[in-house]
């Protein structure tokens, strides 16, 4: 006969909070007290309905779960043993969240109902409501106020500041897509000023590739005793919080960007600085895909590009992860917006993300089609490059601005003032990092793509996921000049 058991708590933090831990499938080795080890089978990730953890108990018991539902809008879990050195059969258990608005905490509600052997009834029905649940729910509580008990100390470990087991890319010598390795590594635990976050998607941008080149060497200097990992931004949940941090909890969903590289990996410690709380509603392969890509957009038309209706804008590489937020967040500025791609496919694509004129080109020849579409660009967007140089130059209108992002076909050639002179034209040469310097910043500039998207002045862009395993794939990919849109790799 089946047995049932329920169990339920009221935990004092609010319920997103809550449920960010416990969607988290294998979330339970840093919280309950009675797992020792555990890990997701086959790189799958923790939320994938499907995966299995396979963990280890305190006291040396073994077992397989698999995760059969998930729900972030009922906030509700179930799963069952596949394996187990416990006599536990036929184990199904449904975790569900509850608000309660009072005071802004969470109801949890947590059942199972299994089988046992015949006069094993008693003592497997407390293991689980006691042994699993009840101190399930005392471990969590402390868990979730460790961060909290640790800013009011000001100082000190947390008891589970240890290194955490992780996967990483890293890169022991600069070269093409092949030199990016899987390894496994440790995440050490976070430092004074520092949370450490359980990523669960991280952005790919050209600027990785640029580093993995050695492009830039002093900011990314690599070797065989010291392999340097790509990748300047993520999302995910936050394991714990080192001394001096306000405003972050465990459980915390949240995305970060900065200026160091080492976002290829599945736990990382960052700045606090560098972190943003995430709405809701905004997933977390949405902010991995928009957070850097997103505020680039922002500052290129807001601040650099002072781009207002009737702006004559030239954006390259316009079905690109940041091209397509331009065009769309420029064409909701008024702006007219022509934009360069290299295949029909994108052409389409950024047709319908805004881009009015789309010019199809794969070498890089543009500038009579753009005088004859508006007689010259006021301003133009260029993550190209070298190739595009002269062209650039001849497409630009009087008094026109080149806005040199990037340089995806190679690195810009020093240019002479002299060649700014016949049309008065300027020249910028900005980065990301400098626009969010603080996290004011940077908590300012994200809300604006949040609510950019939310009110649909931009549209959120085709993705393309990886497994963060994969990562010389998406790179071999975003240098083919296939990919359309963003490119996330999923730890
Ligand atoms: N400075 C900053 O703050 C900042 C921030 C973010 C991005 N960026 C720059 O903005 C540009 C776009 O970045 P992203 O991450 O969104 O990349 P992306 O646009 O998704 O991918 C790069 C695109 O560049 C075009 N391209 C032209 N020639 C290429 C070549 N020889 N090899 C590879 N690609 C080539 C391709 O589009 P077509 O085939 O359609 O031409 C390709 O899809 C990059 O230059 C990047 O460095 C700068």
């Amino acid at each position: 006969m089946l047995q049932k058991v329920v169990r339920s708590a009221i935990i004092d933090a609010p319920i997103e909070r809550v449920w960010t831990v416990l969607r988290d499938f294998n979330s339970h080795d840093q919280w309950h007290s009675a797992i020792e080890t555990s890990h997701i089978e086959g790189g799958e990730r923790s939320d994938q309905v499907g995966c299995v953890r396979n963990f280890t108990l305190k006291d040396g018991h073994h077992i397989r779960e698999q995760l059969l539902t998930l729900s972030d809008r009922e906030h509700q879990s179930t799963y069952c043993i596949v394996e187990a050195s416990l006599p536990l059969q036929r184990y199904v258990a449904t975790v569900t969240l509850k608000p309660v608005t009072d005071g802004n905490r969470t109801f949890w509600h947590w059942m199972s109902s299994f089988a046992t052997p015949p006069g094993m009834e008693r003592e497997l029905h407390d293991t689980v409501a006691q042994g699993v649940y009840e101190t399930g729910f005392e471990d969590l509580r402390r868990y979730l106020r460790g961060g909290a008990d640790q800013r009011s100390r000001g100082a000190g470990p947390m008891p589970t500041a240890l290194p955490v087991p992780t996967r990483r890319i890293g890169v022991a010598r600069h070269g093409g897509p092949d030199v990016l390795w899987p390894q496994n590594a440790e995440a050490a635990a976070p430092g004074a000023g520092e949370v450490r976050i359980r990523q669960r998607a991280v952005g790919v941008n050209f600027i990785d590739v640029y580093l993995r080149r050695g492009w830039v060497p002093t900011m990314f200097p690599v070797s065989e005793g010291a392999p340097g990992v790509p990748g300047m931004e993520a999302a995910g949940g936050v394991l714990d919080v080192g001394p001096q941090v306000s405003g972050f909890l465990p459980g915390d969903r949240v995305a970060y960007l900065g200026p160091v590289p080492g976002a290829y990996c599945g736990v990382r410690s960052v700045p606090a600085d560098w972190v943003v709380r995430l709405p809701p509603e905004i997933e977390d392969e949405t902010a991995a895909a928009l957070l850097l890509k997103g505020i680039t957009a922002d500052y290129l038309l807001h601040d650099l590009g002072h781009v207002q209706r009737g702006t004559r804008l030239l954006v390259h590489a316009a079905a690109g992860g940041v091209g397509l937020l331009v065009c769309a967040w420029a064409r909701r500025l008024g702006a007219v917006v022509i934009g360069t791609v290299s295949s029909e496919d994108k052409a389409r694509v950024a047709r319908e993300h805004g881009c009015e004129h789309v010019i199809v080109t794969r070498d890089y020849r543009f500038a009579e089609a753009v005088q004859r579409v508006c007689g010259g660009a006021d301003v133009v967007i260029d993550g190209l490059g070298d190739a595009a140089r002269d062209e650039n130059l001849a497409a630009l209108a009087r008094r026109g601005h080149w806005i040199s992002l990037g340089q995806a076909s190679g690195p810009l050639a020093p240019l002479a003032p002299d060649a700014l002179v016949a049309k008065s034209l300027s020249f910028s040469r900005p980065v990301v990092f400098d626009y969010v310097a603080t996290q004011a910043q940077l908590a300012e500039r994200a809300q604006r793509v949040w609510q950019a998207l939310a009110d649909g002045a931009i549209r959120l862009p085709p993705i393309e996921r990886f497994p963060l395993d994969a990562a010389a794939e998406a790179h071999a990919r975003l240098e083919s000049r296939a990919s359309i849109g963003a490119l996330v790799l999923l730890p």
